[in-house]
């Protein structure tokens, strides 16, 4: 089987060893800093007895769990944590293909592109709705598309690439066509604390036994490399999905759980109001250049992302590679995020100089 390599780590190392001076905006690893919490956590951690240096519990250490389920409203019992929300939506999925209840996996276009590969990897098959050109899920092609064969629904909000948050009334009514037929909603919620727009409303709104809610600490603490994430299952799924966990890993890494935890615990909002206020304020200097200078892009309500569009640039890894060596920005390939995203190139809003990228890419197109 050949799988579907997804290609940021491959634009991360080209932007790396390019010569000269690089905006680097391909990926999503925040710039800015996590909670001194976080910080004083894993420095407390050093000091530990060497038993703590050993196995967590394999489902991830219990008061973070608790920690969470109190947070989201769940179950203990329903609360896996796992090596980010990568891992999360892998047993998601896993456990959605292995009931028997078919093996197509609804997936929106564009795309978040680790999900095609995924799908093809636990030997389903996908079946792409399309979103419109700002990324909105329409219902009622979903509900079109699924059937008995249906065995996931696998959505993203806000969404990465497109920057859209989707209204209440289209997470319910996707719960609702999981129920239907007998599909699973996956929701992959990794960027709920950078909704921008007011209007996120998470799948676990809904209470249903259709739907797995993934998350993950990456984004919302600046931590992508921590590696700490969790799903929350309905509970007549969530044993299978611990064991496919703790047969694929062992377990999470207990300190960065640890350092989480006392990140939750003494984080204020106000820490998640100024990452926002950040983000509004790069979005606004990054659109407004792009606008000043004649180009197409779309205004994200959520996540950190600005898909932008270049005539004569089309987006492909050959224009991306050809942006890094001239223009000194580095972005995405809008086509590794499917079919309708080919004309376009995402930009991850990571770094303080996003007004000079834009101003940079626009001189280099003019
Ligand atoms: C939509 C989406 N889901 C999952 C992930 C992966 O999250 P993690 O680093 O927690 O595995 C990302 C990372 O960019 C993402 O954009």
């Amino acid at each position: 089987m050949e799988y579907e390599t997804p290609l940021f780590f491959h634009v991360m190392g080209y932007a790396a060893d390019a010569e000269g001076d690089v905006i680097d905006m391909v990926s999503g690893n925040p710039d800015w800093e996590p909670p001194e919490s976080l910080r004083e956590g894993l420095r407390e951690y050093a000091d530990f007895d060497a038993d703590r240096f050993q196995y967590p519990p394999s489902e991830g250490i219990r008061p973070l769990r608790e920690e969470i389920a109190a947070r989201r409203g769940v179950g203990v019992s329903q609360v896996v944590l796992t090596n980010g929300a990568g891992e999360a939506n892998y047993l998601a999925m896993a456990r959605a293909l292995e009931r028997g209840a078919g093996s197509e996996v609804i997936l929106t276009d564009p795309v978040y592109s680790y999900y095609p590969g995924k799908t093809t990897m636990l030997g389903g098959r996908a079946h792409y709705v399309s979103a419109g050109a700002d990324g909105q899920l329409d219902p009622s092609v979903v509900r079109a598309a699924a059937s008995e064969d249906t065995a996931a629904i696998v959505v993203n909000t806000p969404n990465n690439p497109t920057g859209a948050v989707y209204p209440e009334a289209t997470v319910h009514e996707l719960v609702e066509i999981a129920e239907t037929n007998d599909a699973i909603l996956v929701s992959d919620e990794v960027y709920d604390h950078y909704d921008l727009s007011g209007t996120f409303t998470s799948a676990l709104s809904v209470d249903s036994a259709h739907r797995i809610v993934t998350n993950a600490f990456s984004k919302s603490l600046a931590i992508t490399g921590f590696r700490v994430g969790y799903a929350i299952f309905p509970p007549h799924l969530v044993d299978d999905a611990k064991s496919r966990h703790m047969l694929v890993n062992v377990a999470g890494s207990r300190p960065a759980q640890y350092a989480v935890l006392r990140a939750l615990q003494e984080t204020d909002p106000a820490y998640h109001e100024a990452n926002r206020d950040l983000l509004r304020e790069r979005v606004d200097l990054f659109t407004g250049a792009l606008e000043s200078a004649g180009a197409d892009y779309v205004e994200p309500d959520g996540a950190f992302y600005v898909l932008a569009r270049f005539d004569g640039y089309p987006g492909t890894l050959e224009t991306v590679e050809q942006l890094i060596d001239q223009a000194g920005v580095a972005g995405m390939p809008g086509s590794a995020f499917g079919e309708s995203a080919s004309s376009w190139l995402r930009f991850a809003l990571v770094t303080p100089r996003v007004e000079e990228a834009a101003d940079r890419l626009a001189e280099y197109v003019a």
